[in-house]
């Protein structure tokens, strides 16, 4: 039997974690972008220059060793999920992968997307979720004391993704007052053109919305836009808006947002961007895509140096990296 007393295993007074940075972002739910003003927007982006910075010189470090990350897909992903997992792995963080799996969690046994959130934030700092129900994630936020970042809600939003398509914007043409940027597919479901568009509403940006009648952009979104005296201008042909585009941003139809598969088949080859179309495009401009690609964007587009979309994935790594620490107190 011990009978002496235990010495303590932690000298827990020598440390506590506190944030390191008043940023606007410490401890906030990212939920939509318009709790984004440009003073945030710059202090991302600033941040996510560092971050783009220190993984090419060091590929890693330790900002984020003492926090754990749950990453909470109910819907496919690639991108998202294995960025937000590869931030946090080059800034030394762990990360509960509750991704691909989902099938494997008991979510499969019916628990609800509630108690599930209860419970993983006993084990993590902050969670990233992405749900199929429009405002998910702020319900999730509602119950959870740990941060969460929306990573998509259904045909809601997904202002992570809007943050580094205007991150890639600023990188690849230095400015965004003054451009003409012409939206391109499934305006109606593509939460990727919700957020961006609202982000953009904060620029002097005129806006060009192009896509089939069933998909045009929602109401409100557009009367949003009008209200705010952005010059918006809707057509159902790139070949109206490819001329004068500074941005090209093309969106995949969202398949599994249709009820009627039939109004799927309709509209799912409505356009593809060809070599043949970028030739009527300016020599200063980019094609942007959120991915995947179902064949709006030909593979031989690739080649173009105006085609961003790949090094849009990457900046997604870097704005993540920089959303990450900033939510954490750490950037
Ligand atoms: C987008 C999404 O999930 O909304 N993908 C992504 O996050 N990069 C776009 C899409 O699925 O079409």
């Amino acid at each position: 039997m011990i009978t002496q007393k235990l010495e303590p295993l932690f000298k827990l007074e020598n440390y506590q974690r506190q944030p390191r940075f008043q940023n606007g972002f410490y401890q906030q739910d990212i939920l939509s972008v318009n709790q984004f003003g440009k003073e945030n927007l710059d202090y991302i982006f600033e941040r996510a220059d560092e971050m783009k910075a220190m993984a090419h010189q060091w590929g890693t470090c330790d900002l984020l060793k003492d926090y754990t990350l749950a990453c909470v897909f109910y819907e496919p992903s690639t991108r998202t999920s294995s960025s937000f997992i590869s931030a946090m792995a080059r800034l030394g963080g762990k990360v509960i992968p509750i991704t691909e799996g989902i099938q494997y969690s008991s979510v499969s046994k019916g628990e609800s997307l509630i108690d599930s959130i209860l419970t993983l934030e006993q084990y993590c700092d902050v969670i990233v979720l992405r749900h199929s129900e429009i405002g998910s994630s702020a319900t999730a936020a509602k119950y959870a004391k740990v941060p969460i970042i929306n990573a998509g809600d259904g045909a809601g939003e997904h202002p992570t993704q809007a943050l580094l398509d205007l991150y890639t914007i600023q990188s690849e043409l230095g400015h965004i007052d003054g451009l003409k940027v012409a939206m391109v597919g499934d305006l109606r479901y593509g939460r990727t053109v919700h957020s961006l568009t609202r982000l953009l509403s904060q620029y002097d940006v005129s806006l060009r919305f192009v896509s089939p009648e069933t998909l045009r952009l929602p109401m409100d979104l557009m009367n949003d836009l009008i209200d705010k005296g952005i010059k918006v201008r809707e057509t159902n042909k790139v070949s109206d808006v490819i001329e004068n585009a500074d941005v090209l941003y093309v969106t995949r139809i969202q398949k599994e947002r249709f009820t009627d598969l039939a109004q799927y088949e309709e509209v799912k080859n409505y356009f593809e961007i060809t070599p043949e179309v970028m030739a009527q495009a300016k020599e200063k401009m980019i094609v942007m895509h959120p991915l995947p690609r179902v064949g709006e964007i030909h593979y031989k587009v690739d080649r173009d140096p105006r085609a961003a979309y790949f090094r849009q994935v990457q900046n997604g790594l870097y704005i993540r990296m920089a959303l990450l620490a900033a939510v954490l107190g750490q950037a």
